[in-house]
């Protein structure tokens, strides 16, 4: 049993932390900047709450935290009554956050002056990873605290990997989204198609995703893109800041993104159409229009 505390209880880090607690063990205090869903979420699972990051990391072994961007991910951190503010040497802090290589490396840096560590952890698998405690962990830190903070993530992951230093575990994230843009589009193109072709979409989608066309969006999305359903999910908006911190990444290094480049922009069709919320899968929406 290790003491955790658990900053930014979203729709991700909700369950996260509840898993920490509940299937982990752990004494875990939570914040979070809307106090209310602390309070819920102390009733729900019995564990603590904190009126600042800074309070929650006190005397803490392991600090997560699962906030929305960039400057999120600072503020609760190196900001005032940041978490950094208590951290001591030894703390290990895991960011859930889908954010920045540059930002993992600087707060890699800013923890290390304190000595303590800092391990980027993005997740995929969505809510409903979340929630049954199955997401995949994509790890970038130090083997040393990766090895003590694996046992601990293990609570809602099914698979936990150390991608290499400071930074690696967002890059690797971010091919992860890379490869779901172009593979989104590509089977919101092949219902379109197969609509106007006048094919049983359900009867195409249960044949051909045993073959090579096969993909988790396939198996997972392929009913509600029929039904238009789009009214929950991975949201838009999240899927813009992720493929703008990739097209960022990709000037730096030079990589070749024309699809990823595209979608990004079928994304702003989107939001355009009111969809900030709707699931990625609704670009179907854009060819329906
Ligand atoms: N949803 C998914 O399917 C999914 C999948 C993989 C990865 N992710 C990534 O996981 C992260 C969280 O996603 P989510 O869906 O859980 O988002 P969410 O439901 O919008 O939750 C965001 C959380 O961060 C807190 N927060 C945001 N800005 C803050 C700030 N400046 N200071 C303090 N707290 C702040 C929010 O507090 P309040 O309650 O006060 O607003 C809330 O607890 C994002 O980086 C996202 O890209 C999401």
């Amino acid at each position: 049993m290790a003491k955790v505390a658990f900053i930014g209880l979203g729709v991700m880090g909700y369950p996260m932390a509840g898993h920490l607690k509940a299937r982990g063990g752990h004494d875990v205090t939570v914040y979070n900047r809307t106090a209310a869903k602390a309070e819920q979420w102390a009733a729900q699972f019995g564990g603590r709450t904190a009126a600042t990051p800074a309070e929650a990391a006190k005397g803490q072994e392991f600090v997560f935290a699962c906030v929305g961007n960039d400057d999120d991910l600072r503020s609760v951190t190196t900001g005032e009554n940041g978490a950094f503010e208590t951290i001591t040497p030894g703390t290990i802090f895991i960011d859930n956050t889908t954010a920045s290589a540059e930002v993992a490396r600087e707060l890699s840096a800013a923890a290390a002056a304190k000595g303590a560590h800092f391990i980027d952890a993005p997740v995929s698998g969505g809510q409903a990873g979340a929630e049954n405690g199955v997401l995949t962990v994509m790890c970038g830190g130090d083997v040393e605290a990766f090895e003590k903070a694996k046992s601990v993530i293990d609570a809602y992951a099914r698979m936990v990997g150390l991608m290499g230093p400071a930074g690696a575990g967002q890059l690797t994230k971010m091919i992860n989204q890379i490869c779901i843009a172009g593979l989104v589009q590509g089977l919101a193109e092949g219902i379109h198609f197969g609509k106007k072709a006048g094919l049983d979409i359900e009867k195409v989608i249960e044949v051909i995703s045993k073959g090579a066309a096969g993909s988790w969006q396939m198996e997972n999305r392929h009913k509600t893109m029929n039904e238009g359903k789009y009214d929950f999910g991975f949201a838009v908006d999240w899927m813009r800041k992720d493929l703008d911190i990739v097209l960022a990444e990709a000037r730096r290094n030079g990589a070749k993104l024309p699809v990823t480049a595209l979608v990004d922009q079928f994304y702003g069709d989107i939001q355009a159409l009111g969809g900030n919320r709707w699931d990625t899968s609704s670009l179907l929406a854009r060819l329906e229009k």
